[in-house]
């Protein structure tokens, strides 16, 4: 869990300028906000865990955690909101709960990528997980393009869903965490329909994710 935790935190530091407590003096209620507001949707659904978890990993492994997952397509453009894998990202309305309550408080002030972070961090601890710190002061995106939206698909090989981590600087044994430690059934889904072509990764994964 520890490892996990760590993926998580660290995920998002694409910028050196990214600090804890970024919002101390601009914003001192940015952090105690979103938690209030994932406490309250976590006490009417509990699943909101599973749907800011997805929601981050999607942002962040589309050009960075810039929050551009979040721009809405219109009549005449198409955003990452289009792109196939997005159709089912659920949780944009608890963001947005958040961000409207923030605006109140300190206008234009707190980014929605690091309210995504932040949500996500508390909805972890809403549901039992460990808490973490979160380095803030990210910046939102202004590009949001459906083409740029490649993230690894169901019918992967192991081999071949390991690529998209590297690719984003992840090892193997963080994917291994990333999939294993906290979606046992979503690793299953995945891995078993192709354990016989990759038997001898699976094998290595599965050594790593017991130990
Ligand atoms: C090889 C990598 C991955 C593949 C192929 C994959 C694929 C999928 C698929 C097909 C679904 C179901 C979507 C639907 O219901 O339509 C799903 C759901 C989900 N994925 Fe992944 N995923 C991957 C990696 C990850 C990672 C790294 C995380 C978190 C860090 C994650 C978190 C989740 C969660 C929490 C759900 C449930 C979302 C909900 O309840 O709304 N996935 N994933």
């Amino acid at each position: 869990m520890k490892a996990l935790v760590l993926i998580l935190a660290f995920l998002p530091l694409t910028l050196a300028t990214l600090q804890v407590g970024f919002y101390a003096t601009t914003c001192p209620k940015a952090e105690s906000t979103v938690q209030s507001v994932i406490a309250n949707r976590f006490s009417k659904d509990p699943t909101v865990t599973a749907a800011l978890l997805r929601m981050y990993f999607h942002d962040c492994f589309v050009n960075g955690c810039d929050a551009s997952l979040l721009i809405a397509p219109t009549n005449s453009t198409q955003s990452e909101r289009s792109a196939g894998p997005n159709l089912t990202v659920r949780g944009f309305d608890v963001i947005d709960e958040a961000k409207s309550k923030l605006e109140a408080i300190c206008p234009n002030t707190v980014s929605c990528s690091d309210i995504i972070a932040l949500a996500t961090r508390d909805a972890v601890v809403q549901s039992g997980g460990p808490n973490y710190t979160i380095p803030t002061g990210r910046r939102d995106g202004l590009r949001s393009d459906p083409n740029d939206v490649s993230l690894p698909g169901p019918s992967l090989t192991i081999s071949e869903a390991l690529q998209f981590f590297i690719e984003k600087g992840f090892s193997l044994n963080d994917m291994v965490v990333l999939l294993v430690v906290q979606f046992k059934s979503h690793w299953i889904r995945i891995v078993l329909p192709s354990w016989t072509k990759t038997h001898h990764l699976s094998s290595t994964i599965a050594t790593t994710s017991n130990s």
